[in-house]
């Protein structure tokens, strides 16, 4: 029988994501964080699954509305980084939009502290960095990192290209009004690991996010190409 419908040309993806911010806890009550909002997470989530792609969405706490795909919910960095490294070799791409928090409070308090019990100066401790600690199960997945920056946006974001593994990373400044955190809108460069820098005009974070997913199609097309030869 002939076949009717639109076949689809590329194949299905699994692809993990993240989005949100991480909540490092002082105690029960109190937490650090910052101020990601997850809608550029959960935009890129929105746009796999509308091509057709199966995804795993990892979030922090956020105040969004579940995007219709499997939604991990997780508090702390390393929350994230267990459900990361449990689902990644499942995975054919991972898109890191999640700002993770780098610091945590060295000590946890298991109840809340009465004012006067609260440290003037909190002792920090480092968070675990999920990208530099999944590098070595990469393989041929497709990794895409995000970089939020206030200085030099394009030469941070390509010392964290290199420095974390990536094949592409989004730069965006978010001192840019209608970029960054919190809002509809974002303007971001895209640098690939091939050198390649391609900057996009402000726009929506779902455009921001079907123009990722495209780069993810196409880059792991040619690496599937590639592998066969
Ligand atoms: O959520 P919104 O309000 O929509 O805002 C979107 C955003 C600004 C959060 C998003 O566009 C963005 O830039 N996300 C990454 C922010 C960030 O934390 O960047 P970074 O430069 O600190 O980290 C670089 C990369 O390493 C990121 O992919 C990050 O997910 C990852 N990382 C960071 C710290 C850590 N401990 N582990 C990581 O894997």
């Amino acid at each position: 029988m002939a076949f009717r419908g639109r076949r689809p040309c590329r194949p299905a993806l699994n692809i993990l994501v993240t989005a949100g911010p991480t909540r490092e806890p002082i105690d029960p009550v109190r937490f650090i964080s910052n101020r990601s909002s997850g809608k550029m997470g959960y935009a890129v989530a929105r746009a796999a699954a509308g091509r057709g792609h199966r995804v795993c969405l990892v979030s922090g706490p956020v105040a969004l509305e579940p995007p219709g795909v499997d939604l991990v919910r997780v508090e702390t960095a390393a929350d994230m980084l267990k459900v990361v490294l449990d689902r990644i070799d499942g995975c054919e791409a991972l898109v890191m939009a999640a700002a993770v928090a780098d610091w945590r409070p060295a000590v946890a308090a298991t109840r809340k502290l009465k004012k006067a019990e609260m440290p003037l100066t909190l002792a920090l401790a480092r968070t675990p960095d999920i990208l530099e600690t999944i590098r070595s199960r990469k393989a041929g997945r497709v990794f895409v990192g995000f970089a939020a920056e206030t200085g030099d946006p394009l030469d941070e974001a390509r010392r964290k290209l290199t420095a974390k593994g990536l094949d592409l990373i989004v730069a965006n400044d978010v001192t840019q009004p209608g970029a960054g955190f919190e809002a509809d809108t974002n303007q971001v460069t895209l640098i690939s690991s091939d050198g390649t820098t391609e900057p996009l005009p402000m726009m929506g974070k779902d455009a921001v996010a079907e123009r990722i997913i495209r780069w993810i199609e196409e880059k792991h097309g040619k690496s599937k190409s590639d592998r066969a030869k």
